[in-house]
C-alpha cells in the first residue's frame, strides 16, 4: 500500500453489538490517521472486515466476503481482517486467504496506529495478536459514532468465564474494566454532544470491577443515572452468576435506569447448565429472575437460549422449555448449539444431530412466540414513554422503543412531524409477539 494523498477505507461489522462499538472506535482511530471512509469496497485502498466466530455460519460469512473480494487484490486494494475471526485463526488467514495483510484481533486495537504505518510501508504480512495477558483497554477520544442519540460506552472488555462451548475468551483476551471515573467521563461527553440514552456494553457488563475500586456496577448504574441530561441508560450483556440484588434495586431507586434486564440462561438444566460450565444452577438463575419479579417497577426479562448442547436429553430440553414458561420472558434469542474451535465442548461425546437441533430449535420458538404475546398483551391501554427512532414511510408510521426496549410501531395525527431522538408518550392498542403498535398520546 502506497502513501497517497487520498487514504480510503471501507469497513463492514459483523457479529455483536461490543464489535459494532469497536468498529465505531476503529473508524475515528483511522479517520485521525488521516483515511477517509468510504462506501463501497471499489472505492476504498483498504478494505477491512471486522469479524465474529461465535458459530459456525457467522464464521462462513467471513471467509464467503473475503473471497468474493479476492479480485479487487489486483487492483492493488490492502485486506485486513479484524475482530474475533482475526484473533481465532492468527496467521492462519494469510493462508487461507494470501491478499490479507493485516490480522488484528480486538485487544489489539490500540497499537492500530503502528501498524497502518507498517501497511503504509507496503508490510504484508502485519498482525495484532493478543496472548490473553493486556490489561489495557480500547479507550479511544476519535470515536466516529453512527447512532445520534444513543451512545455506547464499552465498560469492561475480554471474559475470563470460559463457558465449554464459548469462542470469547479466546477472542477477546482476558477480562479487564475501565476506570468508573472514565466511564463516566465519557458519558458526560456524550450528554454535551447532545446524547440522552447510554447503553453500557461488557460480554459481562455486570462482572465490572472498577480498576480503582470506587464504584461497583450498582454504583456506577446510579451515578450515571444522576448525570443531567441523560434520560435512559442501558447495559448488556449481565451475567446471571455476577447478577446481584443491588442491580434490581437502583433499578428501583433510579427511574433513568430502563426497566429491562437482558439474563442469558442458555439451558433449564442444572446438569447441562454444569456441562456447559455456566457457574449457576436452574434454582439459583430462578432466585435471580425472583428478584426482578420482586421489583416495584415492572422489568421486562430477555434472554439467549443454546438448545442440543452436547448430551442434551429431550427430558433436559423439557426442562428449557418449563423454564421460559416460569420465567415468562419478554423475548428470547435462540440458538443452535454450534460446535467451536478450542472450545471445550467441541471434543465432548454425543452430539445432537442437527435435523434433532432444529426441530428443538423450532420448538422454543413457538414457545416463545406465545410467551411473547401473552406478554405483550399487558401493555395493552398503557401509556408508555418512546424514544422516537424513525418513520416508516411505507407504513404511514413512526417506530421507537420503549423503555422496557419493545418495538413500538405507533400512528400520529395528520400533519404531525416527530424528530429521531425525541420522546413522546404513547398509547400502546395493540401486542404482537415481538412488537407494540399504538397511537401518539401527548
Ligand atoms: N457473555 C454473554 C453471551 C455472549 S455470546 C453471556 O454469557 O451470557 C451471545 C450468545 O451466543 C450466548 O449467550 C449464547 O447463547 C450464544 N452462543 C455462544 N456460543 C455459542 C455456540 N458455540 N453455539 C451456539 N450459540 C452460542
Ligand atoms: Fe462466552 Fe460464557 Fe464468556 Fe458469555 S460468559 S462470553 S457465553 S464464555
Ligand atoms: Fe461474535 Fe466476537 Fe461478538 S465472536 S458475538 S463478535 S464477541
Amino acid at each position: 500500500m502506497s502513501e497517497t494523498a487520498d487514504k480510503t477505507f471501507y469497513l463492514e461489522t459483523f457479529g455483536c453489538q461490543m464489535n459494532a462499538h469497536d468498529s465505531e472506535k476503529v473508524v475515528g482511530t483511522l479517520v485521525q490517521q488521516g483515511y477517509r471512509q468510504v462506501p463501497t469496497v471499489e472505492e476504498a485502498g483498504l478494505v477491512l472486515y471486522n469479524t465474529c466466530s461465535i458459530r459456525d455460519k457467522a464464521e462462513q460469512k467471513v471467509f464467503n466476503r473475503l473471497s468474493d473480494y479476492k479480485k479487487y487484490k489486483a487492483q492493488g486494494k490492502t485486506f485486513g481482517v479484524l475482530g474475533c475471526v482475526a484473533q481465532q485463526e492468527g496467521e492462519k488467514i494469510f493462508e487461507r486467504a494470501p491478499y490479507v495483510s493485516l490480522v488484528c484481533g480486538s485487544a489489539s486495537y490500540n497499537k492500530l496506529p503502528q501498524m497502518l504505518v507498517q501497511l503504509e510501508g507496503g508490510a504484508q504480512r502485519v498482525t495484532g495478536l493478543d496472548d490473553r495477558l493486556t490489561d489495557e483497554c480500547f479507550e479511544t477520544e476519535f470515536t466516529a459514532r453512527t447512532n445520534p442519540h444513543r451512545g455506547y460506552i464499552t465498560i469492561i472488555e475480554g471474559c475470563d468465564k470460559f463457558c465449554a462451548y464459548c469462542v470469547v475468551p479466546y477472542t477477546r483476551g482476558k477480562e479487564r474494566s475501565r476506570s468508573s471515573a472514565s466511564v463516566l467521563g465519557e458519558a458526560r461527553q456524550l450528554v454535551d454532544l447532545g446524547y440522552t440514552e447510554i447503553q453500557l456494553l461488557g460480554q459481562n457488563v455486570n462482572s465490572f470491577r472498577d480498576p480503582e475500586g470506587k464504584k461497583t456496577f450498582a454504583e456506577l448504574l446510579g451515578t450515571l443515572a444522576e448525570i443531567a441530561g441523560i434520560r435512559r441508560v442501558r447495559f448488556t450483556t449481565s451475567h446471571p452468576r455476577d447478577f446481584g440484588r443491588d442491580i434490581v434495586d437502583v433499578i428501583d431507586a433510579m427511574p433513568v435506569l430502563c426497566n429491562h434486564v437482558h439474563l442469558p440462561v442458555q439451558s433449564g438444566s442444572t446438569r447441562v447448565l454444569d456441562a456447559m460450565q455456566r457457574l449457576y444452577t436452574r434454582e439459583e438463575y430462578l432466585d435471580r429472575i425472583g428478584w426482578i419479579k420482586g421489583a416495584r417497577r415492572d422489568i421486562s426479562i430477555t434472554s439467549d437460549l443454546i438448545v442440543g448442547f452436547p448430551g442434551e436429553t429431550e427430558r433436559e430440553f423439557e426442562e428449557t422449555l418449563s423454564l421460559m414458561d416460569v420465567v415468562g420472558y419478554d423475548s428470547v434469542f435462540t440458538f443452535k448449539y454450534s460446535a467451536r474451535p478450542n472450545t471445550p465442548a467441541l471434543g465432548m461425546e454425543d452430539a445432537i444431530p442437527d435435523a434433532e437441533k432444529a426441530r428443538r430449535l423450532a420448538v422454543v420458538n413457538e414457545r416463545q412466540k406465545a410467551i411473547g404475546t401473552a406478554r405483550n398483551q399487558r401493555h395493552v391501554g398503557q401509556v408508555l414513554e418512546v424514544m422516537v427512532e424513525a418513520k416508516n414511510a411505507a407504513r404511514g408510521q413512526w417506530v421507537g422503543r420503549t423503555s422496557q426496549i419493545k418495538v413500538m410501531n405507533f400512528t400520529v395525527p395528520a400533519g404531525v412531524e416527530l424528530a429521531a431522538g425525541s420522546y413522546v408518550q404513547v398509547r400502546v392498542t395493540g401486542s404482537f409477539p415481538n412488537s407494540l403498535a399504538g397511537e401518539l398520546a401527548s
